[in-house]
């Protein structure tokens, strides 16, 4: 049996009919940067998240970018954050020439927002946590952190389009909330997009401006600014998708408790879930000795894995190249980066797919 880790081919055509109804709509309107499908989207996504504002740009990288500097951190300033995140995270501080200051995780790959107060320094100006595979981290902790300290939260939502932790979801307990649409997100384009979500008017306000090379109104610029807008044929495909959101949650979280259930008195750490925690299943993330060997193994068998991610980014050559010197505390990472294996679990699987992957796995421990 086959198991493919994404099959985007089959989510297409799961929505072909109603995508190229909109896309074309999209197209005869002649609108592409600036189509009314653009605001409806964000407005219901603004509704959904429960915030107050969400705009679109080109991806999530751009929207913790521009988060950042709306938010006037700037040179100097220090953001605490994780290591086992996708480089993106820290190349958006890094790039605003902010100083990346990182902690430890816990057994669920999140932020150890136990481990936040003894890393704030005069120079501290934020907390980044990333909410990894679906998870969000322990908003209300670190909210309480924050407040304490006076300073700002910036969510990298990424991996988090449709959790909450108890009832708030990215954006509820933060200054802002960023999100990515790659196409291997649960709410996905098909090409490039992200979003920033956010309670703050003045943030969005200069988002707003700085996407679209800092213009206030036509041939008014105030501002120097970039041009990082999603345009409305992927905001067509994104707000069909969004319709579909609810029930690829469901399918997705469906096939975690298989998993769950299929794997759990075996020699394989299946996902840890704090009670708080509404997962979306970006990923479903195990973690087992041998990881290599058995990833081949499952390889060899038909069932494609993927490793989120094989490297941190603190040994990254963008980053060791830059801070030689440095080495942090960050045993529980180091731990995990060599244990974790990424499982197929996305909507166009079915429940014979997820017993083949299970009975594979127990026959390797
Ligand atoms: C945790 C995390 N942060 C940021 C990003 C950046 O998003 P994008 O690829 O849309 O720029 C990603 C995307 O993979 C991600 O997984």
């Amino acid at each position: 049996m086959i198991v493919p880790y994404v099959d985007l081919g089959s989510q297409w055509l799961s929505i072909k009919d109603r995508a190229l109804h909109k896309i074309n709509e999209v197209l005869e309107n002649g609108m592409y940067l600036e189509d009314p499908i653009i605001e409806s989207l964000e407005k219901r996504i603004a509704r959904r998240l429960g915030v107050k504002y969400a705009t679109t740009v080109n991806s999530g990288t751009d929207a913790l970018i521009f988060s950042l500097v709306a938010l006037g951190i700037a040179r100097g300033d220090e953001i605490i954050t994780v290591p086992n995140s996708y480089i993106a995270s820290v190349a958006a501080i890094e790039h605003i020439g902010a100083t990346t200051v990182f902690i430890d995780v816990g057994a669920d790959h999140l932020i150890n927002a136990n481990l936040i107060e003894e890393a704030i320094t005069p120079q501290t100006k934020a907390i980044m946590p990333v909410h990894l595979e679906g998870k969000m981290a322990d908003m209300v902790a670190i909210n309480k952190i924050a407040k304490k300290h006076d300073l700002l939260i910036i969510e990298d939502a990424a991996q988090a389009f449709g959790s909450k932790f108890l009832e708030f979801q990215p954006g509820n307990l933060s200054d802002v909330a960023c999100f990515s649409f790659h196409p291997l997100k649960n709410l996905n384009a098909a090409g490039d997009g992200g979003l920033i979500a956010t309670n703050n008017y003045d943030l969005i306000e200069k988002v707003n401006r700085m996407k679209n090379h800092g213009q206030v109104t036509r041939n008014i610029h105030h501002n120097f600014g970039f041009v990082s807008r999603l345009d409305s044929i992927q905001a067509a495909i994104l707000s069909i998708k969004l319709d579909d959101l609810d029930s690829t949650l469901v399918c997705r979280r469906f096939f975690a408790k298989q998993y769950d259930e299929n794997l759990v008195k075996y020699d394989i750490q299946t996902p840890v879930v704090s009670l708080e925690v509404f997962h979306s299943y970006h990923l479903y993330v195990i973690e087992i000795d041998n990881r290599d060997k058995v990833q081949d193994a499952l390889k060899n068998v038909g069932i494609e894995t993927k490793i989120h991610y094989p490297t941190l980014i603190t040994d990254q050559i963008a980053y060791t190249s830059r801070y030689p010197e440095k080495n942090w505390d960050i045993p529980v990472a180091r731990k995990q980066k060599k244990r974790i294996l990424s499982l197929p679990i996305h909507q166009n699987l079915n429940s014979f797919q997820i017993n083949y992957v299970s009975d594979q796995l127990r026959g390797l421990v």
